[in-house]
Formats: C-alpha cells, sequence, structure tokens
C-alpha cells in the first residue's frame, strides 16, 4: 500500500491511526518520546514496522531523527504530523505556554520541513497535520493552545500553497478535530468522539487525499458559526 510516518503515535489519535494504517497495508515509521508505547504498539499491528524515540521539542535533533527513520524505511509516500499538547491555562503560566509553543508550534513546523523536503526531492508524497476546530476560535480557557492550532492550519495551507505554485503534485491534508475521546481531553464536553470513528474519517481524508477535514464532519457548523459570531461571545463559551 505505501509507507508512512506518523509523528505521535503513542497515544490517542495517533494510536489509533497506526492500527488503521496498519490494517490498510502500510508500513509504518512511528515515533513520539514514550519508546516502550511504541514497541508495544507495534507487537499489535500486522506487517513490519520501525519505531523512533523522538522529543520534538529538541528540534533539530528530532529533525535528524525523521531524517535518519526515513532513510531507513527507504522513503516514505506520507508523513502524518500528530503531536500536541494542550493545558487548560486558568492561570497564565508561562511554562506551559513555552511547551504548547515547543510541541505544536516549533516541533511541527521543524518536522514538517524535514517532510516536505523529502516529498519535493522525489516529486511526490503527502503532508497530513493534525491541527484543531481551536484553529479557528480565540478561545479564553487555551489561549495558547487555540494560538497553535491557528499557526498549524494557517501553516499547512500555506505549504499547499506553495507546492501548487511550483506544480509539484504534493497533497497536504490539514486535519481539524472537534472533541475525540483520548487521554488529552477530560471531562466530556459535548460532540465527543470515540477515536476509532474519528480515525476512520481521517482515513477517509487520506484515501481521497483531502485538502482538510473537520472530525467529526458535524464540527463544520461550529467553524462557520465562529466566523459569524463577535469574538468575545466565542471567548465566553471557550
Ligand atoms: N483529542 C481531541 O479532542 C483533539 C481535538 C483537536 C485536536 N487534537 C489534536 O490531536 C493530536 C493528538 O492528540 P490526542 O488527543 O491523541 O492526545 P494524546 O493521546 O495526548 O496524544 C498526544 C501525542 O503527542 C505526543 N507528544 C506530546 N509531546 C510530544 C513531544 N514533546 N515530542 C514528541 N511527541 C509528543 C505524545 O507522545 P509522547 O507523550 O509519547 O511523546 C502522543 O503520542 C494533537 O495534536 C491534538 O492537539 C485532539
Amino acid at each position: 500500500m505505501g509507507k508512512a510516518i506518523i509523528v505521535g503515535a503513542s497515544s490517542g489519535i495517533g494510536w489509533e491511526l497506526a492500527i488503521q494504517l496498519a490494517d490498510a497495508g502500510y508500513q509504518l515509521g512511528l515515533m513520539a518520546r514514550r519508546e516502550d508505547r511504541l514497541n508495544e504498539l507495534i507487537e499489535q499491528l500486522p506487517g513490519e514496522h520501525w519505531v523512533q524515540c523522538s522529543d520534538v521539542t529538541e528540534c533539530e535533533h528530532a529533525q535528524a531523527q525523521l531524517q535518519g527513520l526515513i532513510e531507513r524505511m527507504g522513503g516514505v509516500d506520507m508523513v502524518v504530523l500528530n503531536s500536541g499538547v494542550g493545558f487548560l491555562e486558568g492561570r497564565l503560566e508561562w511554562e506551559n505556554q513555552r511547551t504548547i509553543i515547543d510541541v505544536n508550534v516549533r516541533g511541527f513546523c521543524a518536522l514538517a520541513v524535514v517532510a516536505m523536503q523529502h516529498f519535493e526531492a522525489t516529486g511526490k508524497g503527502h503532508l497530513v497535520g493534525i491541527s484543531s476546530l481551536a484553529a479557528h476560535i480565540s478561545g479564553a480557557s487555551m489561549p495558547t493552545y487555540h494560538a497553535s492550532k491557528a499557526f498549524v492550519s494557517s501553516y499547512l495551507n500555506g505549504l499547499r500553497g506553495r507546492v501548487d505554485r511550483r506544480r509539484v503534485p504534493i497533497t497536504v491534508t490539514v486535519v481539524e478535530p472537534g472533541f475525540v475521546r483520548t487521554p488529552m481531553v477530560l471531562g466530556s464536553p459535548p460532540w465527543m468522539a470515540p477515536v476509532d470513528r474519528a480515525v476512520r474519517q481521517i482515513m477517509v481524508a487520506i484515501v481521497r487525499k483531502k485538502n482538510h477535514v473537520y472530525i467529526t464532519r458535524r464540527w463544520r457548523l461550529v467553524a462557520w458559526l465562529a466566523y459569524l459570531m463577535p469574538t468575545a461571545m466565542l471567548a465566553k463559551r471557550f
């Protein structure tokens, strides 16, 4: 079927995506900090796969690790950048804010560069970035998280424009989930999707090489409304 790397495969959406991609016949390279979790995952997957322990906040080191993994796998067709963190920001604490920026912005950008350079060198490929519906809303509860995901969506759209302008057949897919039941989400917010259903919809977007997808689809309504509602009203709700 193909070869793909998932960055952030040790939990939640990335873990389930590894299961569904392996079932579809992909050979996978799995990256995250928790190597034990990645090895546990690999034991459950059919086929041959690779593991690379990596902390995306150590940007240059993580770039070299991704490059090395691509080489060990003999090239890849797809890279999924899924690693992300988010914290409630009742108190504004720089340590938490910096971690969000380091993982969701610096780490994301650093690894996207390596993936795109590989795809541009081979003249094809597929970059999938897990952003969030939060990209469309300036949230009062998690302002740094929302801003980081606005960066992710905007940056990916810019990368797509760049390859389109050069007429290189590289697909860039922006995935914007609402709430998905994973260890990241506390409590039971509305419209929470089970992770297997959410990932099935991501799989459809991957197969169809879509530019953009809301997960689940109903969150499209919220994104549209977000642009009609005053910022102050949205901030009260989110
Ligand atoms: N769940 C939701 O409702 C939801 C909604 C919108 C968007 N998202 C986005 O979906 C993505 C996956 O989140 P999830 O819900 O599946 O959460 P999760 O279960 O907490 O998974 C987060 C993943 O990110 C990895 N990660 C975190 N820090 C890292 C670092 N410094 N270096 C490398 N990897 C790191 C984790 O691996 P290690 O800890 O092993 O490093 C883990 O594999 C995130 O980008 C999140 O923002 C989730």
